[in-house]
Formats: structure tokens, sequence, C-alpha cells
């Protein structure tokens, strides 16, 4: 009987009832695969088919577009392919491929839609680490970040953080940092005004980044300009440019490391002192269930120098969570403390969380 499929088979005749009845044989490459599941609606060249041909109205993605495509990392179009658009939350025309490929054909499909752009100047998704509380990272961003930090030891401060990054070419980015709210001066003199804090200006350049070694560095450089009430505890007083290094660093088993090193330089040092600025972050990322809700821990380790006369280096551990709320995972939580570890008299220990709404994949409310 083998024999006879055998032939049937090599003759590219279809047998009833079985799944070879749709083709002599079954694809084995990401190419074959892609052509037989998702061609008919993503196109053979990735850019989505003419929606006339098909039966819906969604638009498709474009997967030759670098923009989108590069920073999706490999691991979330798995999810949406195995489980459907509603698992990322998108709509149900995109079907679960999960009872008909394996996550191992998903992946040769993956790297099959990869091809789509050919640009390798675009920093990969996978290298987008999680964003910790303090320590910038070396991914170029399209998001608006909320802080809050209120002091829970020492005198009492409210500090907020608007902060809005946009990507601009390959793997460039600009941001702005808004900070307002208010200090407790000391327990004689009460709270300082409301107000707004130093407003920082800064770019980023991803220098290096690489999927198979897991690496990412970029370079930039910060303008924190004086417009604080030095008054109110709310600025330095001057100008301030701090040029930075940030690295990231793909571990086995979804461990990840990221450290930054920077110089604050300061226009007037009686009123700010020059300071040298090292900070490292150690984290994991798992999925809650196989394509459930990232959570991501990590701990970070800041050091600040202030050169100068009366040099002073202090250092502090902001242990810390970082949560997706929405089943699209562009909105995340992250909690966190800021335990100074020297000088605890003088320092206060600060509870911190931001709220991340990374706009480029979606609206604030879109994907819950
Ligand atoms: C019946 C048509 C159809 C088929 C077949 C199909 N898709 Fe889709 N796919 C869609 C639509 C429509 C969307 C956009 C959904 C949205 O934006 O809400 C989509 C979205 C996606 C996305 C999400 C992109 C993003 O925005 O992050 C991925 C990944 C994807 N498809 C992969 C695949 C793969 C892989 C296959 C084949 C195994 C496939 N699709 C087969 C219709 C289809």
């Amino acid at each position: 009987m083998r024999w006879l499929i055998t032939l049937v088979v090599f003759l590219g005749l279809p047998i009833p009832g079985t799944a070879w009845a749709q083709g002599p044989v079954f694809p084995t490459t990401g190419e074959g695969l892609y052509d037989v599941g998702c061609a008919k609606c993503h196109g053979e060249d990735g850019k989505g088919v003419d929606l006339s041909l098909v039966a819906f109205d969604e638009p498709l993605p474009d997967f030759s577009d670098c923009s989108f495509a590069a920073r999706e990392p490999d691991a979330d179009w798995i999810t949406v392919s195995h489980e459907g658009g509603p698992s990322r939350g998108f709509s149900h025309t995109m079907p679960a491929f999960g009872g008909a490929f394996s996550v191992e054909q998903l992946q040769l499909i993956m790297d099959h839609l990869r091809r789509f752009c050919a640009d390798e100047r675009w920093p990969r998704g996978e290298l987008n680490l999680p964003r910790a509380l303090i320590t910038e990272k070396a991914f170029p961003e399209d998001e608006a970040v909320y802080t809050l930090s209120v002091n829970s030891s020492g005198d009492s401060a409210v500090i907020n953080k608007i902060t809005y990054e946009k990507r601009f070419g390959p793997s460039s980015m600009w941001e702005v940092i808004v900070p307002f709210g208010a200090r407790e001066l000391s327990s004689e003199n009460g709270w300082g005004d409301v107000g707004i804090g130093d407003i920082a200006l800064a770019v980023k350049h991803t220098v290096h980044h690489s999927v198979e070694s897991g690496s990412i560095v970029a370079v930039g450089g910060e303008m924190i300009l004086p417009t604080g009430s030095t008054n109110d505890g709310l600025g330095a007083g001057t100008t301030r440019f701090e040029p930075f290094v940030a690295y990231g660093q793909l571990l086995s088993d979804n461990l990840f490391l990221q450290a930054f090193g920077g110089v604050e330089l300061s226009a007037d040092r009686d009123k700010s002192a020059h300071e040298v600025i090292a900070r490292a972050v150690f984290g994991g990322s798992w999925t809650q269930g196989d394509f459930g809700r990232t959570w991501s821990p990590m701990m970070e380790l800041l050091n600040t120098t202030t050169l100068g006369d009366d040099s002073e280096t202090n250092w502090s551990l902001v242990p810390q969570v970082q949560v997706s709320l929405n089943t699209r995972q562009h909105i995340l939580l992250n909690v966190g403390m800021n335990v100074p570890l020297n000088d605890t008299h003088r320092r206060s220990t600060q509870v911190l969380m931001y709220v991340l709404w990374d706009w480029f994949d979606g609206g604030l409310f879109d994907g819950w």
C-alpha cells in the first residue's frame, strides 16, 4: 500500500480525504508554509493583497515596511499567528493557526516574513528590552510615559514626569521630559510651590545592534534646562549637558542586562557639580501561560559621583516589576522603590511607578 501512496504523491495526484489532497507534498520551508497559509491575505510580497480580492475590509499590515515590521519581535507575531488576532487585541479576521501549524513551523514562517524588510539598519524588536524605572535603554522608542515618584522617608516630595519619545530614521530617537510637582523644603519651612521642574531634551542613536549576539548599543546626549524654580527645590538653576552610552544584552533563559554610563556637565559648577553616572539593570521577562501577559521583574543599581572639592558617591538599588496591562501589550505598568544604600539618614527612599504607552502599536484604548 505504501508504495501506492508514494507513487501517488510522487505523481502529484490528490488523495481524497487527506491533508495531501491540497497538494502533492506539504511544504517544509518557511516560504512554502507562508504561501499555503498566509499569502492569500498577506500577499506573496508581504504587503497585503488588495482588499477587493478578499471578503473583509480590515487593512492588512505591510510586512515590507521596516518601520513597522522590524520593531515587532518574532514572539509577538507567533502569538498572533498561533492564537489569532484577538490574542493581541487585533481583529478576528486574522485566523488562529495553532491547529494547523506548530510553533516550529510558525518560526520558519517568521524567518520568511523577515525577508520582506531587507534593510538591516532597523534594530529588531527582540532587542527592545523592558524599560527600567530610571535607566535609559538603548532601543529607540515611540512612546509616552507618565512617571510618579513619592518620597516615603525624609523630606516629602511628589514629582510627576511626562516623557515623550519619537523615533526618526531607522535607528534614532528624540525625547522631551517635563517634570512637575512639589517638595517639602524643610520641616520648618513646609512645602514649596507646585511647579514645573527642569525640562530635558535628548537625542539617541543606535550605533550597534545584532539579534545574533543579542546586543544593542546607543549613544546620546541630553540637555537639561534650568526651567524649575530653585526656591521651591524643583530646579538646579543652571543648564546641564549629559552625553551618554546605553547598552542592552539578551542573556539565556529570558534574562537580560542593561547598562548606562554618562557624565553630567554643569554650566555653573557653583549651582550644580559635574557628575559621573553609572547604572545597571538586571532582569527577566516571563509570559503568563504560553501567550499571555508579560511580567518583567528587574533590579537597578544606580551610582552617581559628583566631581570637585566635596566629591561624593551615592549608591541606590531599585527593585521593580513591569507588567503589560492590555492584550496588545502596548500599555505597561512598572512599580518599584528607589532605596538609598549609603547616607540613608539624609537621602530619601522613593516609591516609583510609571504607565507607559507605546503609541506606535495603537491608541490608548485599543487592544484591551
Ligand atoms: C484570512 C486572511 C488572513 C490570513 C489567511 C492570514 N492573516 Fe494575518 N492578518 C490578517 C488581518 C486582516 C490582519 C490585521 C488585523 C488587525 O489589524 O486587526 C492580520 C494581522 C497579522 C499579524 C499582526 C501584525 C501586527 O500588526 O503586529 C501577523 C503577525 C499576521 N497577521 C501573521 C499571519 C501569518 C503568519 C499568517 C499565515 C500563517 C497569516 N497572518 C494569515 C489576515 C490574515
